[in-house]
């Protein structure tokens, strides 16, 4: 962490917690918060739990979603667009997940896409990038990083840029309790905010936060966070339990 940058710790839930569990959570964590001026607590819930936590959200914490549509309006059945968001007071959103790269057709066109979507409607995009073992194994990791923040960011321009959080998550460490080793998730970190300074100079890349995700627990995030280019975490299974999920924002402070 760089105390330049404010710290980020973001639970995914993904497609867990009824509307009871998510309200028992919340209730739960709240008192205990720091102040969002020491730590940005974001939960990131089922779109249908959006309009009920948001009425919960204090200073120190603040919902996001799981995913959007690009477009503000139109015939996409199922879909929940940046307008609708806002309009429901959410303020952040998680864009191009791993899991919607694989399982939901999201490529880079339209991560960047979603990316000016979010900007636009002065939503939070945390913009996730990431590499398969595969391709860890064969050396191709900062290619693939690489055309991921390159793309994500196309067009943006710099104002808008140093706003959006981008999370790096390895594939094979989400889900899995294969963390990245700290020297790993630095390096890689690292490498995307020097992409970041290519393409916008340091101004930029010296305020962007980037996070890492991927099997984060209360055991190892103190010495992911102690890393100089690690802002925070993107938290999926540890972020389901609140006591779990209170150790990661106290770390973080
Ligand atoms: P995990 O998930 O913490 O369960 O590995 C991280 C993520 O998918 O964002």
């Amino acid at each position: 962490m760089n105390k330049n940058r404010r710290p980020v710790i973001a639970g995914n839930w993904k497609m867990n917690k009824t509307r009871d569990e998510a309200l028992q959570f919340i209730y739960t964590i709240t008192p205990e918060l720091p102040k969002n001026t020491d730590v940005e607590t974001v939960i990131c819930s089922s779109p249908v739990l959006l309009r009920c936590l948001v009425k919960r959200q204090g200073e120190n914490l603040r919902i996001g979603a799981q995913t959007m549509h690009q477009s503000e309006s139109g015939a996409f059945t199922g879909e929940v667009s940046p307008v609708i968001l806002k309009n429901s007071g959410v303020e952040y959103v998680i864009i191009g997940h791993s899991e919607r790269r694989a399982y939901f057709n999201e490529t880079d066109e339209t991560v960047n896409q979603k990316v000016l979507a979010a900007l636009k409607h002065d939503i939070i995009a945390i913009a996730c990038c990431g590499e398969t073992l595969e391709e860890r194994e064969s050396n191709k990791t900062e290619d693939v990083i690489k055309r991921q923040v390159v793309a994500m960011m196309n067009t943006i321009p710099a104002d808008a840029a140093k706003e959006v959080i981008i999370a790096y998550e390895p594939i094979w460490a989400i889900g899995t309790g294969k963390t990245a080793t700290k020297e790993m998730a630095e390096e890689t970190c690292g490498f995307v905010r020097n992409v970041i300074e290519q393409l916008y100079g340091k101004a930029v890349s010296d305020k962007i936060r980037i996070l890492y995700g991927g099997s984060v627990t209360p055991a190892n995030v103190s010495e992911l966070l102690a890393q100089t280019n690690i802002d925070g975490a993107l938290v999926g299974g540890a972020s389901l339990d609140s006591e779990n999920f209170l150790k990661l924002v106290k770390a973080a402070k």
